[in-house]
């Protein structure tokens, strides 16, 4: 088996499930790149899969379909971090990209308490959650698509 092979289901906000093969990091961004294109904001993507399975990688993909030059690191101890994106839209603004990594969080509360509460569901803001299952995020808000890699 190949060890930069993942398997990704992805169920969107109908349920419809798909499963796409990634064979490389390098193949992890573009398909976070294509998924972003597909955004028009308010969206909540929620990545699942064990430490070191991409989440972060796949972010990075997003970030750059949003037209955000910056270098994406993990908000392993930052928690949330807010990039704010480039990519024309008519008379609307740019979407932003809210990355969190809900790790170290136990409740909905503890996302309030940094302030994501303020970014789910933005219109003007696509936002990235990894590890969506710690922080009770999906009780309140539906995922435009929710991503598991393994
Ligand atoms: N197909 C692939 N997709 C994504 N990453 C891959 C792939 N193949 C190899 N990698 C490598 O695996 C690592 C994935 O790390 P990444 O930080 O994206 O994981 P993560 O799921 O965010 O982990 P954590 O839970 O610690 O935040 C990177 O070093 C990346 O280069
Ligand atoms: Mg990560």
């Amino acid at each position: 088996m190949n060890p930069t092979e993942r398997t990704l289901t992805i169920t969107d906000a109908l349920g419809n499930i798909h499963t796409v093969r990634i064979a490389s990091a390098e193949v992890m961004e573009g398909f976070g790149e294509a998924l972003a294109a597909q955004c028009k904001g308010g969206e909540l993507i929620a990545l699942k899969g064990d430490l070191g399975a991409g989440k972060t990688t796949l972010t990075k993909g997003i970030a750059r379909g949003l037209g955000i030059a910056e270098d994406i690191t993990s908000p392993t101890f930052v928690l949330m971090k807010v990039y704010a994106g480039n990519k024309k839209r008519g008379d609307s603004a740019p979407l932003s990209l809210c990355h969190i990594d809900a790790y170290r969080l136990s409740t909905w509360h503890d996302l309030e308490a940094i302030g994501a509460d303020e970014y789910i569901g933005h219109p003007d803001t696509v936002t990235v959650i990894e590890w969506p299952e710690q922080a009770g995020v999906l009780e309140h808000c539906a995922p435009a698509w929710s991503i598991a890699i393994v």
